[in-house]
């Protein structure tokens, strides 16, 4: 075989990727595994999307578009971004790409020189380390406690920065623990940004639909309008639009930025899929209350969920603001010991321990940059979770000093 390049000894696969495998795995052999793995609703794609798709494939666009979207999405993004969010964003400032994922990595590619740094809040999504190192920058990990509801402080930020950060990454609700800044909370982190003119802000708002409890959700460029010119707004149709397989992202930032972006996808991909993109259209301006339905019962397991894990011996969880995973800590479960002897000395000892001894997969907090935690994603049905949750108690209650 030939040698591979030495850019790939940076990174590792995706660990999310690798759990939901495992359990597809254990199941084929016959196990009885409940999967808390997964990153997208279990909700199917509405009606009106598909039929916008099936229009659209027998109208004949089946052919290469322009390479970061067509103007037809581009208009509706621009009208997604202006009726969502206050922000303005012409076709020439919008790009299109195969997925949220695409247009991040296309951003850092786009703009990362080696030793350049990128502050990530931990925990964060797995992929923001690994494409910066990809990328060669070096990602600079900044720990957000579950004291302060896993979000990131002003002054951790202000220490932070270096006169060699490039970005700093934002998810709000954020992946892996739901927490949703407001209003507050993004302008104490958009006041210390203010400061610092050479710094970029990359916000990841995949996740902007799902918040409960009368959340308003709010984006770092509508919070401070002085960080415009410097902020890339990214966001997919994916998680709110039950559409992960369809696989459209896109993001709203500076013209020239965009340009450059479109440059590394017109060398690597070329455009998202033709039809994928007549189906976003309909997605964005079509009608939206879907959203509201799915989110009341995502809220309601949400509740359970948390209530139930809060009943196990040596967990603690706390309820998050949005998204669809919840980041429990298993600091209490750390040092005891498993009915067939083993010592547990950390959390991807403990998920392991649930997987073998109770077929349930969930994700270890090392995956995400904090520890001890792990991470369930409740999109997955009412029933699974609540027998899953059985699960864990038991499992928990079968550990000793
Ligand atoms: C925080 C976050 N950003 C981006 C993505 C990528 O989404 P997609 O590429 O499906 O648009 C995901 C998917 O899991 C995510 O959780």
């Amino acid at each position: 075989m030939a040698d591979l390049a030495k850019r790939l000894s940076r990174i590792k696969p995706s660990p999310t990727i690798a759990v939901s495998q495992k359990a597809r795995e254990l199941k084929a052999a016959g196990r009885d595994v409940i999967g808390l793995g997964a990153g997208e609703p279990d909700f199917d794609t509405p009606d009106n999307i598909k039929e916008a798709a099936i229009a659209a494939i027998r109208r004949g666009e089946t052919k290469y578009t322009a390479v970061d979207g067509t103007p037809e999405l581009k208009a509706a993004i621009s009208e997604k971004f202006k009726r969502d969010n206050g922000l303005d964003y012409s076709p020439a400032q919008i790009t299109v790409g195969t997925g949220g994922k695409q247009v991040l990595y296309n951003a850092l590619m786009a703009t990362l020189d080696p030793g350049d740094e990128v502050i990530i809040p931990a925990p964060f999504w797995v992929s923001y380390p690994d494409m910066t190192l990809l990328a060669e920058g070096e990602p600079v990990a900044v720990p957000c406690s579950q004291n302060n509801h896993f979000k990131l402080k002003a002054e951790d930020l202000e220490k932070a920065i270096t006169a060699k950060t490039k970005w700093v990454i934002m998810n709000s609700p954020s992946n892996p623990t739901g927490a949703a800044y407001d209003q507050d909370e993004m302008k104490a982190v958009t006041d210390v940004l203010k400061e610092h003119p050479h710094v970029w802000v990359m916000t990841d708002d995949m996740y902007e639909h799902l918040v409960y409890d009368g959340f308003t959700f709010v984006t770092p460029a509508q919070v401070e309008p002085s960080l415009y010119e410097r902020t890339l707004t990214v966001n997919g149709v994916s998680k709110a639009y039950c559409m992960t397989g369809w696989r459209i992202g896109y993001a709203g930032g500076p013209a020239e930025l965009i340009k450059a972006m479109s440059k590394i996808q017109s060398q690597s991909t070329s455009n998202p899929s033709s039809v994928s993109q007549a189906a976003a259209i309909e997605a964005l301006g079509g009608p939206q209350d879907f959203i509201a339905e799915h989110n009341a019962v995502f809220r309601e397991r949400r509740d359970m969920v948390v209530a139930a894990l809060n009943t196990c011996p040596g967990l603690h969880c706390h309820k998050p603001e949005g998204a669809f995973y919840v980041y429990p800590s298993c600091a209490g479960a750390i040092g005891k010991t498993t009915p067939d002897g083993k010592k547990i000395q950390s959390d991807g000892e403990f998920v392991t321990y649930l997987l073998e001894s109770e077929g349930v997969a969930a994700v270890q907090g090392e995956a995400f940059g904090l520890s001890p935690y792990f991470r369930i994603s409740y999109a997955t049905s009412t029933e699974a979770l609540q027998e899953a949750c059985a699960r864990i108690k038991r499992a928990c209650e079968a550990l000793s000093d």
